[in-house]
């Protein structure tokens, strides 16, 4: 498989591919996570409305876990529970709306998530905007919603993660980071012609290149940090940022499911995996492929001491 896998991380229109995932989950028998792994844990999943963050959602109350969905939109929140206790009678599901784009709605979501335990965040949420469009504290929306918001929603739920025996954080990255340069003196996009198919990529590339350092950081606590890219996922998402890409892969896109699955892998697989990578189809990925969006360890905390300080000044204050 080893030969193959390789192949297909390096060939993307195949290994992004429903037949890329198809291809690899052939030889994953041995590595599913058990029955019932998930059993007495609380996991946060944000973007759980929809795509792939529902079905993330959906795999770990398959696994038994208590399921809490975040979302901008409440009934739409409400509807993916219902939809997951009618498959999983007496499942937990809980709905706690939010915007993790946004410092104060960042603060009152931590604030109602201290009345239950977490064991595991995954930071799913993501957007694609159109145009130049400002988070609530004035970023650029895809860097506040990718990076900001979620770094500063696991430092407030720091103290229940440090209680649980084995706490993780996945990080819902995307390939398309692998096109970006890391915007080491331009983080929030404020020069040159803005194009929300670059911001999500340097966005996502910020997000990817800041999990080794969050790794270190959140490690003391007990905490595994994964970044992942789930490939080409069918969702409603990709129909509206770009609808003529899902047109033109309609048939190759992954389902939900496939997308969500090394998320919940990585929830659910006993041992822990390593903290501080970046995974695809439940294997560690490298980090780059282009030679021309490499980065050194300077600009990486360079950016992240950034993050840190817009992260402590803003959200946490
Ligand atoms: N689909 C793909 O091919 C693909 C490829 C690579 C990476 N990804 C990543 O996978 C993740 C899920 O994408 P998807 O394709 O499933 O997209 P989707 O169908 O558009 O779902 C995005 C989810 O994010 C939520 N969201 C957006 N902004 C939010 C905010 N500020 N606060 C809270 N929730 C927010 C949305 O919920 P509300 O509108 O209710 O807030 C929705 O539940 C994203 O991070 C995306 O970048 C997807």
């Amino acid at each position: 498989m080893g030969v193959l896998d390789a192949l297909l991380d390096r060939s993307v229109i195949p290994g992004y591919s429903s037949l890329g995932f198809r291809l690899r989950a052939a030889g994953w028998s041995v590595d599913d996570p058990a029955p019932g792994s998930l059993t007495g844990r609380t996991v946060v999943v944000t973007g759980a409305t929809s795509g792939i963050g529902a079905a993330i959602a959906e795999g770990a109350v398959a696994l038994g876990a208590h399921a809490i969905l975040v979302g901008r939109r409440r009934a739409r929140a409400d509807a993916v529970a219902a939809g997951i206790v009618e498959r999983f009678p007496g499942a937990r599901v809980s709905v706690e709306p939010g915007d993790v784009s946004a410092a104060e709605q960042v603060r009152d979501l931590a604030a109602r998530l201290a009345e239950y335990p977490v064991d595991a965040l995954v930071h799913n949420a993501g957007v694609l905007p159109p145009e130049r469009t400002a988070s609530a504290d004035g970023h650029e929306l895809s860097l506040a919603t990718h990076v900001l918001g979620p770094i500063a929603l696991t430092e407030l739920l720091l103290p229940q993660l440090a209680q649980s025996a084995d706490a993780r954080v996945v990080f819902m990255s995307s390939g398309g980071m692998y096109t970006a340069e890391l915007p080491v003196d331009d983080v929030d996009y404020r020069r040159g012609e803005y194009r929300g198919a670059r911001a999500y990529a340097r966005s996502k590339r910020v997000q990817t290149a800041l999990v080794p350092f969050l790794a270190d950081r959140w490690g003391p606590a007990g905490v595994m940090v994964a970044g992942m890219h789930p490939g080409w996922v069918d969702t409603p998402g990709v129909d509206d940022a770009l609808p003529r890409f899902a047109r033109f892969a309609g048939p190759l896109l992954r389902s939900p499911v496939q997308g969500a699955d090394t998320a919940v892998w990585l929830l659910a697989i006993d041992p822990v995996p390593p903290t501080g990578g970046f995974w695809h189809d439940r294997r560690q990925r490298p980090e780059h492929y282009l030679d021309g969006t490499r980065f050194d360890e300077t600009a990486r905390r360079r950016v992240a001491e950034q993050m840190r300080t817009m992260v402590e000044e803003e959200y946490l204050r």
